[in-house]
């Protein structure tokens, strides 16, 4: 090591400290005060500020932990961390705990791995659809994702899998978060999803003369693989692709097949040899099945389900990302936002399908992942859609799951990502109290740490 190795780490140890301190006063504490008293705020700051100043290890503990990989809750827990890398969790007890480590007591609340959530549009402004969307430039969207990807952060998403972005704004969003230039989630990118011509990844609003089309678009097995080559040179690091009509597209039947059987091959076939994994939008029975037997590895919406499908997805260990909550907002708020007639006609049938299906996968013991389709409904809002997977046939410690070891398996980083466990990246969030016993507390994440920086601290 050189010294001016030395010089550099004290100069990062000085910077983090100086971030976190900064963080800590810029924390928001107004939403927490009323949960505890200022005298109590005010002793976990001064007690945070005085420990951490110089230290490079942290020491984090808190009534509970969550084990994702034995599916167990642990009391009195503790999670060591050096700069970036877990080195130790779980029971105080089990542990030897540095002396001279920094300590961050979270006090009562459920320590677990940072959330993963593996549908989401950050470069989507949820409060323009239909229409409203053409008004929206392509570099004007991905300065919104720059709000959307601190607000998916500071919700607990220390991870996301972005399904399908125009112009590889989703790529130059990743690109800018890893450099250090913006605040977001570790992103694992698609770039333009791809689709059939006229299908739901299409852009079908504009009258003929317009020549209006998505960039995703392609037909036939040699263009979908060339297309696939395409987004792998702009920089995606998974494949997006329609296999069935939707329901926010104008014009497509939710449950048609758009994609042959033989386009899916070559597309899967084609990302696959190319080392990348592929997620499929599949409202349809037979798109969602031939999807599975041509390989995907996640099928996303997965609305209109038979017991065929799911025995294909058992068989192939395909995952299901059904996204069971947005349907509220999109009934709720999607005339406003300017979601057609037609699509507020299809969400109708869809929404409680879905929900009736969802039970279905999870009870066959299906691999799911959470997947909330933000972009659709505000991002930020992702955590409400843990409520409602427990109560559409989740165990707590499956939703939780859902959206930390698995989606780490999907996306085949589970050497890293998905749980606390010993050599896994620093991502780490707690929840105030015990969210096993109420899972909207997952809506108030209140401790976030990604790649070993604290990004949020309300005290606790
Ligand atoms: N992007 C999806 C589509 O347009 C959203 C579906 C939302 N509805 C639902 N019930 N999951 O098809």
């Amino acid at each position: 090591m050189t010294h001016a190795h030395f010089i550099n780490k004290d100069k990062q140890a000085l910077e983090r400290a100086l971030k976190t301190i900064t963080i800590i006063i810029e924390v928001n504490i107004v939403n927490w005060i009323s949960r505890f008293s200022k005298q109590s705020v005010a002793i976990a700051l001064s007690t945070f500020i005085t420990s951490t100043a110089w230290a490079e290890t942290i020491v984090i503990t808190a009534d509970r932990l969550v084990d994702v990989t034995n599916g167990n809750v642990i009391k009195n827990a503790a999670v060591v961390v050096d700069d970036n890398i877990i080195t130790a969790a779980g029971a105080v007890a089990s542990i030897s705990l540095p002396t001279d480590a920094a300590r961050i007591d979270l006090g009562d609340s459920t320590l677990m791995p940072g959330l993963m959530d593996m549908h989401v549009h950050l470069t989507s402004d949820a409060t323009r659809h239909g229409y409203k969307r053409l008004e929206v430039s392509l570099p004007r969207a991905a300065i919104t994702g720059v709000k959307h990807a601190k607000a998916t952060l500071e919700a607990g998403f220390t991870t996301v899998r972005n399904v399908g972005a125009p112009g590889f704004a989703d790529v130059a969003l990743r690109d800018a978060i890893n450099a250090g230039d913006v605040e977001g989630p570790r992103m694992f990118v698609a770039g333009p999803s791809l689709g059939v011509t006229g299908g739901h990844c299409d852009s079908n609003l504009l009258p003929y003369e317009y020549d209006n089309y998505s960039e995703g678009v392609a037909d036939g097995p040699w263009e979908v693989r060339k297309t696939v080559r395409r987004n792998i040179k702009y920089g995606a690091t998974v494949i997006k692709f329609c296999a069935t009509g939707g329901v926010l597209s104008k014009g497509t039947k939710v449950g048609a097949q758009q994609y042959t059987f033989e386009e899916m091959k070559a597309l899967i076939d084609e990302a696959h040899l190319r080392g990348l994994t592929v997620a499929t939008h599949a409202h349809g029975t037979s798109g969602i099945k031939d999807a599975i037997k041509a390989g995907v590895d996640s099928v996303e919406h997965v609305s209109l389900l038979d017991d065929e499908a799911i025995a294909l997805a058992k068989e192939n260990g395909t995952y299901f990302s059904m996204d069971i909550y947005v349907t509220e907002y999109i009934l709720g708020e999607g005339e406003k936002a300017g979601i057609l007639e037609e699509s507020l006609n299809k969400e109708r049938i869809v929404g409680k399908t879905q929900r009736e299906n969802f039970k279905k996968a999870v009870n066959a013991g299906v691999n799911m992942v959470f997947g909330s389709d933000a972009g659709v409904y505000p991002h930020g809002d992702n955590p409400k859609q843990f409520a409602r997977m427990v109560k559409f046939g989740m165990t707590p410690m499956q939703a939780i799951q859902a959206a930390t070891i698995n989606p780490a398996r999907l996306l085949k980083q589970e050497a890293t990502l998905g749980s606390l466990d010993k050599g896994k990246f620093a991502d780490i969030v707690a929840v105030p109290g015990n969210p096993m016993e109420d899972m909207s507390l997952m809506e108030n994440v209140g401790f976030v740490m990604k790649d070993g920086s604290i990004v949020k601290q309300y005290a606790m």
